[in-house]
């Protein structure tokens, strides 16, 4: 009797299994990926770039990087009106999104390397950055324009990066670049990274700051702190963008 109860509920738990497997679907990543990129004019002051980017976030948190953020429209803002503090300089941005800083700078620096750590938004830099070369030059690197992989607080992919261009930047830019907590530190670290990797000249951090949580913005004071880095706020730059306020932050190690 025993033993017929068994075999039944072996039977039976043989069967729910047969069943689940024939529910399941197989979706690769690419399955939960928008790519249905739009063609976007955007203008800042007399400057007017047209780029690829979503209109509507995608489902996977990661992927912020494929629109443009409040944060990056105030930082572009803030540039337009102060072209001439970019002209000829080398710039590194952090987190850099679809890239629409970058291709407004190409304009005025000498060279700007974009950065981002998820593959899909490096895609769409270069994507974009391949529309912004002349029709003759083709490579990714025309316009003193190039997308690099980086990591906040990996240290080898800095490293990498200094190698390439020896001396470092004249200035690193941010926008919008601090939706996890977790990411404040490592963002930090390589923000230290960079700004000490400048022999001789200085090095500017320029920090386009959209304010989203109260824990966030005491964070970002309190672990730029933690490395030296005194966030000046650049008068004159406090605004509401979207429905939330945004600032400009500068720094220079003293
Ligand atoms: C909110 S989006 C801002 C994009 C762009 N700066 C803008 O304002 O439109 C944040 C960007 O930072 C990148 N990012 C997030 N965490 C990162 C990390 N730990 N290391 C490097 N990039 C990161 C994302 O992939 C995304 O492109």
């Amino acid at each position: 009797m025993e033993e017929r109860r068994n075999q039944e509920l072996q039977h039976h738990q043989q069967q729910n299994k047969e069943e689940e497997e024939e529910e399941m679907v197989c979706l690769d990543g690419s399955f939960f990926i928008n790519d249905d990129y739009k063609l976007t004019n955007f203008t800042f002051g007399s400057q007017q770039i047209q780029l690829f980017c979503l209109h509507s976030a995608s489902t996977d948190f990661d992927l912020t990087g494929q629109l443009v953020w409040p944060g990056a429209m105030l930082l572009n803002d803030y540039l337009s009106k102060n072209v001439e503090m970019l002209q000829g300089c080398s710039v590194i941005e952090l987190g850099s999104g679809v890239g629409i800083t970058g291709i407004l700078c190409s304009e005025f620096c000498h060279k700007f390397v974009l950065t981002d750590h998820n593959e899909e938004v490096l895609k769409i830099i270069n994507k974009n950055i391949k529309l912004h070369s002349c029709s003759e030059d083709t490579s990714p690197t025309s316009h003193g324009l190039v997308a690099e992989l980086l990591e906040w607080g990996n240290k080898d992919q800095v490293n990498e990066i200094l190698q390439k261009h020896p001396g470092g930047f004249d200035f690193i830019l941010g926008a919008d670049i601090y939706i996890l907590i977790s990411s404040i530190p490592p963002l930090f670290d390589t923000v230290n990274r960079l700004l000490r990797a400048r022999d001789g000249r200085k090095c500017k951090f320029i920090l386009a700051y959209v304010s989203r949580a109260k824990t966030m913005d005491s964070m970002i004071i309190t672990e730029a702190s933690k490395h030296q880095i005194h966030l000046k706020e650049v008068v004159g730059t406090r605004t509401i963008v979207g429905n939330l306020e945004g600032v400009i932050f500068e720094t220079t190690l003293e």
